[in-house]
C-alpha cells in the first residue's frame, strides 16, 4: 500500500472503505480518469491501468517520480528551509514577478514556479521538466494548508506554511509511489478519453471536481478551468455508455447528484464525511456526498476485504 505524494484538494483517503465496499470482487484493468493525489490509486497499487488528469504540472509530476524518483529525490535535498533566506543564484532573489521584495526562500521558489507556467515552450527539456515536479512537491508540502490552488490568473498563490520541520523531499513515498506507478498509462486529458481505454471487466473510479452543493460552494475550483454543469452531464452520460459496455463504474459526488444517478439505475448511497476540503475554515465541516456504482451486491468485494489484505 503506497500513500498519496501530494495533499490534494478532495483526497479520498477518508472514504477509502466505503467505496472499496462497492468495488467489485475482482476486475480487469483499474481506471482513474481524475486523478488528483490518487489516494485510491495508491492504496490500491493495480496491476494495470490507466490514470488521467487534466492538469498539465500534476500529471508531468507522476511522470518524473514513476521514470526519475532518484533524480527527484536528489534535486529536491538541494532545496532550502522555506524561512531561509532566497538563493542569490536563482531568479527572484530580490523581487518577485510582481515586483515585491522577496525575504524568504519560498517565496523566491513560488515565483519561478508562476514564471514558469507563462514561459514560451515549456517544458523545454527532461531537466525543466524534473525541476518543475521538485517545485510541485516542495511547494505542496511547504505552503500553507499544503494545498494546491491557482488563482484566476492560474498563479499559484498560497503563502507560506507554518510547519517546525517540514518533510519535502518525501523520499519514502516517492519510492513508493514510483513503484505503484511503474507501467501505468499515465494521460494529460479529458475524463471521456476512458471511453476508448476502458473494457468490458475493468473498473473505472470517478472522483469528479464535486457538484457545489450551493450556487455559491465554490470548491470544485481545483485549477484555474472549472469543471461546470455540462460537465458533470457529460460525466453522467460516459457513466451510463460504460455501464452499457459491460465496464465496472465506481462514482464519488456530492449529494445534490443522487437524484441523476439513481435515475440512471446506479446503486446510489449517501455518506456524510467530515473532511477539510477547503482552506477557509468556515467552509470546513460536513459534506454530503454519494457514492454510485454498478456492481451488484453479490458481486462487491465488500467491506472486510482490505482488513484482510492488511494481515
Ligand atoms: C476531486 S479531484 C480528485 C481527487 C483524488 N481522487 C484524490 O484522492 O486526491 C478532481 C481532479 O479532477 C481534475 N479535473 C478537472 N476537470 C477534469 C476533466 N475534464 N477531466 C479530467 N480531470 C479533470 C482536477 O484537476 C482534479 O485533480
Amino acid at each position: 500500500m503506497a500513500k498519496p505524494v501530494l495533499k490534494w484538494a478532495g483526497g479520498k483517503r477518508q472514504l477509502l472503505d466505503e467505496l472499496y465496499a462497492r468495488f467489485p470482487a475482482s476486475f480487469d484493468r483499474y481506471h482513474e480518469p481524475f486523478f488528483g493525489g490518487g489516494a485510491v490509486f495508491f492504496d490500491l497499487e493495480p496491476a494495470e491501468s490507466t490514470v488521467n488528469d487534466t492538469n498539465p504540472r500534476l500529471v508531468n509530476f507522476y511522470e518524473q517520480v514513476r521514470d526519475r524518483p532518484e533524480a527527484l529525490i536528489g534535486r529536491l535535498r538541494e532545496f532550502r528551509d522555506p524561512e531561509a533566506g532566497p538563493d542569490p543564484e536563482m531568479p527572484f532573489d530580490a523581487e518577485t514577478r510582481r515586483g515585491k521584495a522577496v525575504e524568504q526562500y519560498y517565496y523566491q521558489q513560488r515565483a519561478r514556479f508562476n514564471e514558469r507556467a507563462y514561459g514560451d515552450g515549456w517544458p523545454a527539456d527532461d531537466d525543466d521538466r524534473l525541476e518543475e515536479a521538485a517545485l510541485l512537491l516542495y511547494l505542496n508540502r511547504t505552503c500553507y494548508n499544503g494545498l494546491y490552488r491557482e488563482n484566476g490568473d492560474g498563479g499559484f498563490n498560497v503563502p507560506i506554511g507554518r510547519y517546525a520541520d517540514p518533510d519535502w523531499v518525501q523520499a519514502d513515498r516517492v519510492r513508493e509511489a514510483a513503484a505503484a506507478l511503474a507501467g501505468t498509462e499515465l494521460r494529460n486529458g479529458d475524463f471521456s478519453y476512458v471511453l476508448d481505454a476502458a473494457e468490458p471487466g475493468d473498473l473505472v473510479y470517478f472522483d469528479p471536481p464535486y457538484e457545489p452543493m450551493s450556487p455559491t460552494a465554490d470548491f470544485a475550483e481545483y485549477s484555474a478551468a472549472g469543471f461546470d454543469r455540462a460537465d458533470q452531464e457529460r460525466l453522467l452520460e460516459v457513466a451510463v455508455e460504460l455501464d452499457e459496455r459491460g465496464v465496472r463504474v465506481v462514482l464519488s459526488n456530492s449529494g445534490v447528484t443522487y437524484d441523476r444517478y439513481d435515475e440512471a439505475g446506479f446503486f446510489v448511497e449517501r455518506e456524510g464525511a467530515t473532511r477539510a476540503i477547503n482552506s477557509d475554515a468556515s467552509s470546513r465541516g460536513e459534506v454530503d456526498e454519494i457514492v454510485a456504482t454498478n456492481v451488484p451486491e453479490g458481486e462487491r468485494r465488500g467491506p472486510d476485504q482490505r482488513a484482510l489484505d492488511d494481515y
